[in-house]
C-alpha cells in the first residue's frame, strides 16, 4: 500500500516511521514534512491545510490512504476533499472535527451523549464572562473557543488574570469557554475510530507548561511517557465505555461519524474520570512516544479505520518496554521562538542505544544542513527496560543535542519514575495498582 502523510511536525515525522516499518507499507510519501521526515520518504512542498490541493496530490500519487495528521487540515475540511476523490482517508470530516475546533460544540455533544466533564459556560462578553468566573470560583479556567495549538487555555487563580484572557478572545472577535478546574492527573488516551468501532491505543502523559513542575504558560507540549504503571486498571476501559464510545455513537447518530484518532484528554479526579478536552488527531509529542511501543503495523491499522473494516483489526501488540520522549525547543517558545539556528549532534543522540530523534521544527539550509524552522524543534525519543531506563536514555540523547539558545523540562516522567503519582481513589474506578 502507498501512503500519503499531511502534516509538517514531530506527530508526522513519528507516524511516517511507523508505517515504513509496516510491511504491507511499500511506499510512504510526506506534505509538506521537515528535514528529518524528509531523510526517511519524498516530500511534496504543497499547501497542506488547502483541500483541493492534498486530493489533487494523493490522486497524483495513486495513494492507497491518506493520513491527515495536524487539526488545521481537518478543521479545513482537508479529509472531505479526499474522500470525494475516492481515496480512503484516516481523519475525521470537516463536520467531525468540530469536536476539537470548538470546544462548545464539544460540551454540546458530550452533554448529549452522557460523557463526564468539567461544568462549562460559553460566554460571548465580559459580563457574562465575570458571571461564570464568580460561579465556579478560583482555580479559574477560560478557554479560547476556537483553535489555539494548546496555546489557548489560561488557568489562574488571578480573576483579573482570567478576565482579561477572555476580553483578548472577545476583542479577537471570539468567545470563551470558562469552566470549573479539575484537579488530578491527566492523562491523555487515543482511540482509533472507524466512526463506529473504537480501539484504544496505550495511554499517555504528556507535559503541557514550558518550564519544570508544570509552571508558566501552556504549550504544545514538552514532553511525554508511556505506558502509565500507575494508572487505575480499569481505566481504558472505563474511558472506552463512558467516553469514546457514547461519542461516536453520538456522531454517528448526528450524520457526522468519526473517522481517526479521538484524543480523550482526561483529568482522574477526586470526583471520577472527566474530558478536559477533545482532540481529533494524534496528540504531539505523545504519538512520538505512544508508537514507538506499538508493534501492530500501523498502516493495516489506519487503512481498516478508514474503510470501516477496525472490527476485525487483530488486537494491538505492544512492545513491553516503556518509551519517553523529550522535547527541544527554542528560545523563546511559546511566544515567537528564535529560528534558523544550526542544529548538532543528531547522530550523536541516535548512536545511543534505544534512542531516535524525532523532527517537528527543523528544515534543511541551503547547504543541507538542518537548522531550526519552529518552536518545538525535535523530541529525543528513548525506550527501556522501565520508566527510570527510559528517561536516563532520552536526557542522555537530550544533551548531546546542540542548539543555541534552546530549552528543555528536565522533569518528563520524573514523578511516574519515582512512583510518587497518586490517584484519588475516590474516582468511583477501581484505586491504583501496580502491573
Ligand atoms: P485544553 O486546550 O482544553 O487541552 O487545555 C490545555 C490544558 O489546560 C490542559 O491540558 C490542562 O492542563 C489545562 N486545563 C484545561 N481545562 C482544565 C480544567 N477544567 N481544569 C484544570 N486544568 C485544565
Ligand atoms: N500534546 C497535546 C496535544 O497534542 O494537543
Amino acid at each position: 500500500m502507498k501512503v500519503l502523510v499531511i502534516g509538517p511536525g514531530g506527530r508526522e515525522h513519528a507516524i511516517v516511521r511507523s508505517l515504513l516499518e509496516d510491511p504491507n507499507v511499500s511506499e510512504v510519501h510526506a506534505a509538506p514534512g521537515n528535514a528529518g521526515i524528509a531523510k526517511l520518504v519524498p516530500t511534496h512542498a504543497i499547501d497542506g491545510n488547502d483541500p483541493a490541493a492534498v486530493a489533487q496530490l494523493a490522486r497524483k500519487l495513486a495513494v492507497d490512504l491518506v493520513v491527515v495528521g495536524p487539526e488545521a487540515p481537518l478543521a479545513a475540511g482537508v479529509s472531505d476533499a479526499v474522500r470525494e476523490a475516492g481515496i480512503p482517508v484516516f481523519g475525521p470530516s470537516k463536520a467531525a472535527a468540530q469536536l476539537e475546533a470548538s470546544k462548545a460544540f464539544a460540551k454540546e455533544v458530550m452533554a448529549e451523549a452522557g460523557v463526564p466533564t468539567a461544568m462549562a459556560r460559553v460566554a460571548t462578553n465580559a459580563e457574562e464572562a465575570a458571571d461564570a468566573l464568580d460561579t465556579f470560583g478560583a482555580p479559574h479556567v477560560v478557554k479560547d473557543d476556537g483553535l489555539a495549538a494548546g496555546k489557548g487555555v489560561v488557568v489562574t487563580n488571578d480573576r483579573a488574570e482570567a478576565l482579561a484572557h477572555a476580553q483578548a478572545c472577545f476583542d479577537a472577535g471570539g468567545t470563551v469557554v470558562i469552566e470549573e478546574f479539575l484537579d488530578g492527573p491527566e492523562v491523555s488516551l487515543f482511540v482509533l475510530c472507524d466512526g463506529r468501532t473504537t480501539v484504544p491505543l496505550s495511554p499517555a502523559q504528556d507535559f503541557k507548561r514550558i518550564f519544570d513542575n508544570d509552571e508558566g504558560p501552556n504549550t504544545g507540549g514538552m514532553g511525554a511517557y508511556t505506558p502509565l504503571d500507575w494508572a487505575p486498571e480499569g481505566l481504558v476501559q472505563e474511558v472506552i465505555d463512558r467516553v469514546a464510545q457514547p461519542t461516536v455513537d453520538e456522531m454517528a447518530r448526528r450524520g457526522t461519524p468519526f473517522v481517526g484518532v479521538l484524543y480523550c484528554g482526561l483529568a482522574l479526579t477526586s470526583r471520577g474520570t472527566r474530558v478536559i478536552e477533545f482532540n481529533v488527531r494524534f496528540g504531539d509529542p505523545e504519538t512520538q512516544a505512544v508508537l514507538a511501543r506499538l508493534k501492530t503495523p500501523l498502516g493495516s491499522l489506519m487503512l481498516a479505520a478508514a474503510k470501516g473494516e477496525l472490527d476485525t483489526a487483530e488486537e494491538l501488540r505492544w512492545s513491553k518496554d516503556s518509551a519517553v520522549a523529550v522535547v527541544v525547543a527554542a528560545e523563546n517558545y511559546p511566544d515567537t521562538p528564535r529560528t534558523g539556528d544550526r542544529i548538532t549532534g543528531l547522530k550523536k543522540a541516535e548512536s545511543l542505544e534505544g534512542v531516535h530523534v524525532i523532527h517537528a521544527g527543523t528544515t534543511l539550509d541551503e547547504e543541507g544542513r538542518v537548522v531550526s524552522a519552529g518552536g518545538r524543534v525535535l523530541a529525543v525519543v528513548a525506550l527501556g527496560s522501565d520508566l527510570v531506563e527510559a528517561r536516563e536514555r532520552a536526557y542522555d540523547g537530550v544533551e548531546l543535542v546542540q542548539l543555541e539558545g534552546s530549552q528543555y523540562r528536565t522533569d518528563i516522567a520524573g514523578k511516574a519514575a519515582r512512583g510518587e503519582i497518586r490517584v484519588s481513589t475516590n474516582t468511583g474506578i477501581i484505586p491504583a495498582v501496580k502491573r
